[in-house]
């Protein structure tokens, strides 16, 4: 019994013992349904937590204590949290694997992984190329963590294209001038997607503005329509983690270039390969 209550032997089913905790306490279309479409292709199974009201956190459980029996209960856990740190906080009080499926306005780890995929997908290279990346890079997790992944990549240099309050933060910029790797800021949406090989869109987080009347503001700002892309390279692959509200006009959909859907489809593959790293013992 207890063999099978740890997943350890369960003959011709083994696989079937493989459990991911789902956690998300904020919303998520994407990654949680990537995530769990990936467990079930490889055969696993899924327990799902999709609002924090639904859990024990919104009777003031601690994040610790929490992650203890969510590790209880299943083999590796998934966690979106609105807090910078939070699920460093729950790998740290469990013994179960957590992938970072984003904390706050810190990162979003595994959209970086399937960013970069979709680029050597689109491009086939992840050398020499400049990355156009575009809005809200302030609290733009998925920018961060791109940042910290492609600049590990050969002569890659970055264009951040952003109005003054939403510039990316210090900690990536101060990555970037450590390990000598160029970038330039600009609120230029033309000029700055001039050579670009991927311009990566993103959305103003509306969500993060303590006041709303600046978010009203600055709204509607960096919108990329034919006309904008009328001054990139024909060929530049356009990309945006999604959801989008209307940075990315519709009317660029059809383009050949327009990753966008194919960027979020190419989150299954990422997700059941680090999935089956991390689970299949
Ligand atoms: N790209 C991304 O993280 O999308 P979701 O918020 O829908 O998961």
């Amino acid at each position: 019994m207890e063999d099978i209550l740890s997943g350890k032997k369960d003959g011709s089913n083994i696989l079937k013992w493989k459990i991911m905790a789902s956690l998300f306490y904020e919303p998520s279309t994407r990654t949680r349904l990537s995530f769990e479409t990936a467990m079930k292709r490889l055969g696993w199974e899924v327990i799902t937590v999709a609002n924090e009201w639904n859990t024990s956190l919104s009777k003031w459980e601690t994040l610790e204590d929490n992650a203890k029996i969510n590790g209880i209960y299943s083999d590796i856990l998934v966690m979106r949290h609105p807090e910078i740190g939070s699920v460093e906080r729950t790998a740290k009080a469990t013994n179960k694997p957590v992938i970072n499926a984003w904390d706050g306005s810190n990162q979003h780890p595994t959209q970086a992984l399937l960013d970069v995929y979709t680029i050597f997908k689109e491009r086939w290279t992840l050398e020499n190329l400049q990355i156009s990346i575009v809005w809200d890079l302030k609290y733009g997790r998925t920018t961060h963590s791109l940042v910290f992944l492609m600049g590990l990549y050969k002569g890659v240099s970055f264009k951040f294209i952003s109005p003054e309050e939403l510039k990316m933060p210090e900690k990536v910029t101060s990555f970037l001038k450590e390990n000598n790797i160029h970038f330039e800021e600009t609120i230029n949406y033309k000029t700055g997607i001039t050579n670009s090989d991927v311009i990566y869109v993103t959305r103003l987080q509306k969500e993060r503005f303590s006041d709303i009347s600046e978010y009203e503001r600055l709204k509607n700002n960096f919108i990329l329509t034919k006309d904008v892309l009328n001054s990139a390279h024909i060929d530049v692959t356009i990309m945006h983690p999604l959801p989008r509200v209307n940075e990315v006009s519709p009317e660029v959909d059809t383009l050949p270039n327009a990753a966008f859907f194919r960027q979020a489809e190419n989150g299954i593959p990422i997700r059941m390969a680090l999935l089956s790293i991390l689970l299949w013992k």
